[in-house]
């Protein structure tokens, strides 16, 4: 079996989209504190980036969470597998997610969220698969929508191999030596 990675979004892609959508936040959320949650491991780059060029001030937590399904059929079976490290009452929250597949840990995620008395909750996303969508989320912000392919880089693994590419790629499994 080999496998092969072309490069479907660009680093320079990726930097110009960051920018614009961290342009849309600070505007949103001027004058206010802002507190990101990044949603472990996927979406570790896109945190970074993205908070880099947020202008307000900023806190940081992140969390974990676990699918019961695989990579190509996802059940709505989520756990929660590592929690945030402070409460959120009161606070401005902006889960921070690098893929939209079926929806299921997004809606999983607000639902648990938003029992915990945040002052406001949105969601912010650098891809988004609506052709893979199984039950309806609402998303704040999204960076690229992108067709149903299987992408790594940029903090997307397959079999947690490609999160370190500075792109996003498609990958391509072909079986045979
Ligand atoms: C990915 C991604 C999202 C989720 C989206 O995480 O980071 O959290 O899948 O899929 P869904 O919309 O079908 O629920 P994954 O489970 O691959 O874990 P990882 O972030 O650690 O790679």
């Amino acid at each position: 079996m080999s496998e092969s990675v072309s490069v479907l979004i660009s680093e320079e892609e990726l930097e110009r989209k960051i920018d614009q959508i961290a342009g849309q936040i600070n505007r949103d959320y001027a004058g206010r504190q802002l507190h990101l949650l990044c949603i472990l491991k996927g979406s570790m780059f896109f945190t970074c980036e993205l908070s880099k060029h947020l202008t307000m001030p900023v806190t940081i937590d992140c969390m974990a969470v676990a699918s019961y399904g695989n990579d190509t059929a996802r059940s709505g079976d989520i756990a929660l597998t590592l929690d945030l490290s402070e409460p959120i009452a009161g606070k401005h929250v902006l889960v921070i997610e690098d893929i939209v597949d079926t929806g299921y840990t997004l809606s999983f995620l607000r639902k648990m969220l938003q029992k915990r008395n945040p002052a406001s909750l949105k969601i912010c996303t650098l891809l988004d698969k609506p052709e893979r969508r199984e039950v309806p989320v609402d998303v704040d912000y999204v960076g690229f929508q992108i067709p149903n392919e299987f992408v790594v880089g940029f903090g997307l693994d397959y079999a947690q191999k490609y999160r370190n590419l500075p792109y996003i790629g498609m990958l391509e499994i072909e079986e045979g030596e």
